[in-house]
This record gives structure tokens, sequence and C-alpha cells, in this order.
């Protein structure tokens, strides 16, 4: 099992901090579609999965006279990039691999093109990709994923499933090196 867990990742105080705002039940169910797009396309399930549970991580409140203002909010956003910056920082003080930490956070930060100048399209990698793939199959119109409810009991009892599944597929992984 790779030592940072993404149960491990859940409860660090952080984690529990930005999640709250972005919602638990998202975070969890992109790192579950993550995995599965990942071990269909050989990419790596840990890493797949980390920058999925943390790719909302960025997301912020932007108030407008005390009050929440969503368009002002799309119109300065810069969540990914945020997200970016606070995922490389976690992960490397959970005592994260560098390059996992490095990968994990381009992840998050090119998980959506929305508030680039230009378009990404074709230009991300198959981890990027998969990442920015399994968030928008959760997408739900109006953002109403980011409201959908999870206990933080319920998040840690999958989180620790899909802890063993990527395990599992690791250890696989490493006694049939060439299936990928
Ligand atoms: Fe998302």
């Amino acid at each position: 099992m790779s030592k940072v867990t993404l149960e491990t990742i859940f409860k660090h105080r952080v984690t529990q901090k930005y999640l709250q705002r972005s919602g638990v039940n998202h975070a969890v169910s992109v790192a579950y579609n993550a995995f599965d797009l990942a071990a269909e396309r050989g990419v790596s399930v840990d890493l797949a999965a980390k920058a999925a549970l943390l790719h909302d991580m960025g997301h912020y409140e932007w108030y407008r006279d005390g009050k929440w203002d969503y368009e002002e909010y799309r119109r300065h956003d810069i969540h990914a990039i945020k997200g970016a910056e606070r995922a490389h920082k976690l992960l490397i003080r959970l005592g994260e691999d560098r390059l996992v930490a490095k990968e994990v956070s381009l992840a998050v930060l090119l998980h959506t093109d929305s508030y680039l100048p230009f378009d990404v399209e074709g230009k991300r990698t198959e981890l990027q990709k998969v990442v920015a793939e399994a968030d928008t199959m959760d997408e739900q119109p109006g953002g109403m994923h980011h409201y959908k409810e999870m206990s933080r009991q319920e998040a840690i009892k999958l989180l620790r499933k899909l802890d063993i599944k990527i395990a599992d597929y690791l250890a696989g992984d490493a006694r049939h090196p060439t299936t990928g």
C-alpha cells in the first residue's frame, strides 16, 4: 500500500476544511470514477485517486457586500490554481513522494480549463485526462454535485475500501507487470 493513503489524506484537518466547501460526496465519487478509468487505461490508480479526491480543494467563497455572488466567483475563479498549491503542500506535509505530489498537483491544476485563456484539450497527459473525465462524470446541472451529502463516517468507510482496491490492484500489477 502507498505510504500515504486516501484515508490519511482525508482525515487531515486541511482536507477537512476545504472539502467541506466543495463537497465530500463529490470528492469521494470522483476518486472512485478516477480509479475505474485509470485501471481501464493503465494509468496509475494511486495518483489518479489522490488527484481526484483533492481536485476541488481550491474552492473558495466569493462574497460581495456580505452576499455570495456566483457571477463574481466565476469571473475571478482560480480554484484549480489554489487547489494545486494546497494539494501539493498537504501531500508534502504528509510525507508523500515529491514526484507523486507534483504529478497530483498538476492533475488538480488541469482538471478544468474554464479559467484558462487557452484550451488544454488534446494537451493533457493520460493521468490529467482521467481526473478531468472523472470529475465531469459526477457533475450535475447548476453545480448541485457540490451539495450532495455524505457523512464523515461514510466517507472514511468508502475511502478505506478504495485504499484496499488500490493496494490490491498494485499488488496484482507487481505480479503481472505486463498487464499494466
Ligand atoms: Fe469537481
